[in-house]
């Protein structure tokens, strides 16, 4: 019997709910999350097939995903997959990945990649009210597992266009890449904060912790998962005035306490 690895990254469960519906219609597989706490992590001898599930961030991988893979010990997988949820536009971000695999005498059997409801909040709203939205929403297990196709294509991926490949994944992805550095710098908690902790248990990077006021203060190490500002459980934590009023977004069939660490 195959046993499976899955891997999951998300910020506000759509990649979750994802991985949790993969893991389910592979039977035996074991769901990781990927956090810089698991880097190097090396896959056991009798794992085959894994699996990579996360979201596109500036039409890549998110960079802790790309990160995590690159520090990953695990040439002796046979079938390496990936499956990303998105807004709809993910352009070469399969390429990329595979480049990243390639690195290590590795490569892509398949990789899909499933729209959802956009959860960039820094960016938009979050389109919550749109009616493929409301529709996707409403029957997230039975959307998330008709769209899902686990069955090998040829080419394993679609390629984007030269000009997207070059202009988006390439130069906007990089430019975004880099910008990580200073990004967590427009992040504040209002007086809704109840010092609770949570978000300091969610964040895949370990980013956030506590002051002696008992406020979240961020360290320099963001990804923009943005799971801090869509599940702090009293909508205290905003990027930037902008978030103030715009919903927060958590995929339906995931709970906050699946993201604690
Ligand atoms: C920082 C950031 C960048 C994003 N960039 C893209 C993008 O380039 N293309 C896209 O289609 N969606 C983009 N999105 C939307 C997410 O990919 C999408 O909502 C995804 O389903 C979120 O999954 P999650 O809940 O598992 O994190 C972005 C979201 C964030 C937070
Ligand atoms: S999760 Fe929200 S309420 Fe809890 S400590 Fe963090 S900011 Fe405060
Ligand atoms: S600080 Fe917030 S947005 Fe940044 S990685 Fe942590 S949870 Fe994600």
């Amino acid at each position: 019997m195959r046993k499976n690895k899955v891997f999951w990254f998300s910020g506000s469960g759509n990649s979750l709910a994802l991985a949790k519906e993969i893991a389910k219609s592979l039977g035996e597989s074991d769901l990781i999350r990927m956090t810089t706490k698991n880097f190097n992590y090396k896959l056991e001898e009798d794992f085959e097939d894994v699996y990579f599930i996360f979201p596109i961030h500036a039409w890549r991988p998110p960079r802790l995903v790309v990160d995590f893979v690159e520090t990953m010990n695990f040439s002796n997988a046979k079938n390496i997959y990936a499956f990303a949820t998105s807004g709809g536009a993910i352009s070469d971000s399969f390429y990329y990945f595979d480049k990243i695999l390639g690195k290590k005498g590795l490569s892509l059997s398949l990789a899909k990649s499933i729209k959802m409801p956009d959860n960039c909040i820094y960016l938009y709203n979050p389109p919550l009210d749109s009616p493929k939205n409301k529709e996707i929403i409403d029957n997230v297990d039975l959307y998330l597992s008709s769209s899902l196709d686990l069955s090998a294509t040829q080419p394993p991926y679609q390629r984007a266009s030269k000009i997207s490949a070059m202009f988006l994944t390439g130069l906007v992805g990089s430019f975004f890449y880099k910008s990580l550095k200073n990004f967590d710098k427009k992040f504040f908690a209002t007086d809704a904060c109840t010092s609770c902790g949570i978000c300091t248990r969610i964040c895949p990077s370990y980013n956030i912790l506590l002051d002696e006021n008992r406020r979240p203060n961020w360290k320099g190490t963001c990804t923009a998962c943005m799971a801090c500002v869509h599940l702090c459980p009293e909508k205290a934590i905003n990027y930037t005035n902008k978030t103030m009023k715009r919903s927060r977004y958590i995929c339906p069939s995931v709970k906050i306490k699946e993201f604690l660490l």
